[in-house]
């Protein structure tokens, strides 16, 4: 399980996040992974034992569909090697990731203190980020081109698109940052209708940000590559600090 804070392997991007505010910095970090990560682990000698909780086991074992279960997992290493990135003295196997009420990612285990993380998943694909619970973040990741514009149309109004994109791509990034809100808020999308409005900015080359204006008290940015559109909602007066190139060079 990686340690660094910043490092690139094929299948997997750890990425150090610097949520810096007026009165102080604290420290996060995101991590992408692509499955052949796991499969690599589960080529190593321990396999899953080496880090999957066993209540997390029996949750992935109890899944019928293969596929789900291969994302849970992935899910679930990406999120661990976020907290372990932050906290090297981590035993993964030790930390339960466990499904709260809502569907959200708890992270049930003292070497762990205050973290929380926030997990998405996409084609072949985890994103995950670890950060203290009183900094709250929400992260997203989805495939430009498999959203529905028609879809898409029920939860963003034309005036929250970004100026400037083509549709999909506007209606994919408002849909995103409007998922990475729903994950910290936990209601996800089924909100009522403007809970989770738009007021964007102009783009500043790869990336869009903006606030939210019922919940003003957060902003987001996203960011898009070839494919995949990222979004990370944060706390207004944090300012997120990370290397924007190297994620985008991953999602590819
Ligand atoms: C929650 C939601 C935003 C997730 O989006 P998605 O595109 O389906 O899936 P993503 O890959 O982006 O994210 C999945 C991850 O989100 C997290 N998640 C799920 N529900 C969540 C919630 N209510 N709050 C925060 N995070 C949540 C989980 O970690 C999940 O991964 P896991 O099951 O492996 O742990 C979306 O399913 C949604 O809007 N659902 C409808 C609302 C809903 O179910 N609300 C729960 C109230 S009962």
């Amino acid at each position: 399980m990686n340690e660094s804070h910043d490092a690139t392997t094929g299948d997997m991007l750890t990425l150090a996040l610097r949520l810096r505010r007026a009165e102080g910095e604290d420290a996060a970090q995101i991590v992408l992974m692509r499955d052949g990560a796991l499969l690599r682990e589960a080529g190593d000698e321990a396999g899953d034992e080496a880090w999957l909780h066993g209540a997390e086991a029996l949750t992935a074992d109890a899944m019928r569909s293969a596929s789900a279960r291969a994302r849970f997992l992935l899910g679930r290493y990406a999120a661990k090697c976020a907290l372990k990135a932050l906290r090297p003295q981590l035993a993964p196997q030790e930390v339960e990731i466990r499904r709260g009420v809502f569907g959200q990612p708890v992270v049930v285990c003292p070497q762990a203190g205050d973290l929380a993380v926030s997990i998405a998943h996409c084609d072949g694909l985890a994103a995950a980020v670890a950060f203290p619970q009183g900094h709250p973040l929400g992260i997203d990741v989805e495939i430009v081109a498999s959203v529905d514009a028609e879809t898409a149309r029920g939860f963003v109004a034309p005036h929250e698109l970004a100026p400037g994109l083509a549709p999909q791509e506007a209606y994919a990034r408002a849909w995103c940052a409007k998922e990475s809100l729903g994950k910290i808020l936990r209601c996800g999308l089924a909100a009522p209708s403007g809970a989770l409005a738009l007021a964007g900015e102009a783009l500043q080359g790869a990336a869009w940000r903006g606030r939210f204006v019922a919940h003003d008290q957060y902003a987001f940015v996203t960011l898009r590559a070839q494919e995949r559109a990222f979004a990370l909602a944060h706390p207004a007066r944090t300012q997120p600090l990370f290397d924007e190139a190297r994620l985008l060079a991953f999602l590819g």
